[in-house]
């Protein structure tokens, strides 16, 4: 075990501090090459910012998830969920999942997607800036709950407030009066989805929430718990993971020119690509169950762990030329999804919907481009987002 302290040099600045959240990746390249288990006495927290390493913290059964999240949680406010479980229990929480989230519930999505995203391309303004977070990113994750859900379409703001409200439970490190707000939107959003699923048996909808809804593997409030995880788990990071993609593919026009051309599997390779270098989930907590060995230092019982994803995704043990954009990148084991047990459940259909926008996106507009200057990134940590992107077009094919 590390017996002094190391501390981050003084011209690094802390990736959590205000000043550091929008370029967390200098400092967590110097922790990755000088204390890969670093012990943060700020949060706290343990850093663990190799890759070999945070695969095991989040595929090791000594690195517990429902003690790890249970300060995301925030006490009884949310309905039970597969991501605050360990396994066993963890396991019968999520098999039931796969019928809102699996591949064979999704798959089918693809064609109602494929023409939302053009509905969405078409109803861009013309009249303004186009910002890639407000008018590409929000709607589009609304757009993909839409059909998991069987959303009315004049339902589809208020979901989206929702959403959006509720999301703040994300970040750990809020401040305790937004959490609060965060925890209150949690209930009102589960009240609302109780009356949606509800109407949605009733009228006999045929999507992936009756699908699940119907299946008795599940109390109704474990239902809910799924359903309110999929929100708050996800319509942000979905969202948000747009304006990240653009922020970076836009710059680089010979990658923008091969992403216009790309079939369906080269635009996945380009969408886990682009989640590997800015991944909306930068990282996820757990707690050791008892001492444990890494590669890279030793952890004591009960230590609260982040497994720093981020920093992972651009460790050089296994990405060569780490910083540098490469659709093509193949393979790509980016942790961006997280690993192991809890593997994010959204895969498929994250990676399905990202890669129907961007092709089409940048095939319509090919001389679509970003901002000059320096990105406008939100100072939450979870997820990483940026507060606009304003795009430019510059006229339709
Ligand atoms: C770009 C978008 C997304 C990213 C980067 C992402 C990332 C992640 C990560 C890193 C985890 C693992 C957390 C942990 O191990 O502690 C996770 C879990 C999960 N994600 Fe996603 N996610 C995204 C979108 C979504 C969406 C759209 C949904 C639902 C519709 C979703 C549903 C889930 C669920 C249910 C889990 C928990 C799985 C479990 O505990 O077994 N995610 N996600």
């Amino acid at each position: 075990m590390t017996t002094t302290p190391v501390r981050l040099p003084e011209h690094l600045i802390h990736p959590f501090a205000p000043a550091g959240r929008a370029n967390p990746h200098p400092a967590y390249r110097w922790l990755r090459a000088n204390d890969p288990v670093h012990y943060d006495a700020a949060s706290r927290l343990w850093l663990v910012t190799a890759h070999a390493d945070c695969a095991t913290v989040l595929r090791d059964p000594r690195f517990s998830a429902a003690q790890g999240q249970r300060e995301r949680a925030r006490d009884d406010a949310l309905p039970p969920s597969m991501l605050t479980t360990d396994p066993p229990d963890h396991h019968r929480l999520r098999a039931p999942g796969a019928l809102l989230l699996g591949p064979a519930a999704v798959r089918p999505l693809g064609v109602h997607l494929a023409a939302d995203v053009d509905a969405l391309l078409d109803r861009l303004p013309t009249d303004r800036p186009v910002d890639a977070v407000a008018d590409l990113g929000r709607p589009l994750a609304t757009a993909v709950y839409a059909r998991l859900f069987g959303l009315p379409a004049e339902q589809l703001q208020r979901f989206e407030a929702l959403a959006r409200a509720a999301s703040v439970n994300l970040d750990p490190m809020v401040p305790p009066a937004r959490a609060a707000l965060g925890r209150s939107a949690a209930g009102a959003l589960t009240h609302y989805l109780d009356g949606h699923t509800t109407r949605a048996l009733l009228e006999g909808l045929r999507v992936p929430l009756t699908a699940l809804a119907a299946d008795d593997r599940l109390s109704r409030a474990e239902m809910l718990g799924v359903l309110n995880l999929a929100v708050i788990g996800g319509w942000q990071p979905l969202a948000e993971s747009i304006g990240n993609a653009l922020h970076l593919l836009l710059p680089d026009r010979p990658a923008v020119a091969r992403l216009a051309q790309a079939d369906e599997d080269a635009a996945r390779l380009a969408v886990d690509e682009l989640l590997r270098l800015e991944a909306p989930i930068p990282f996820t907590a757990r707690v050791t169950t008892e001492r444990v060995e890494l590669r890279g230092g030793e952890l004591p019982p009960g230590a609260r762990v982040l497994a720093v994803l981020t920093a992972a995704n651009r460790d050089p043990d296994v990405f060569t030329d780490p910083d540098a954009l490469r659709l093509d990148r193949n393979p790509n084991p980016h942790l961006g999804f997280g690993g192991g047990p809890h593997f994010c459940l959204a895969a498929p259909l994250v990676r399905q919907t990202a890669a129907l926008l961007l092709p089409r996106l940048v095939g319509r507009f090919p001389a679509l481009r970003g901002p000059a200057g320096a990105p406008d990134w939100d100072q939450c940590l979870v997820p990483r987002r940026l507060r606009a992107l304003p795009i430019d077009l510059g006229g339709e094919l």
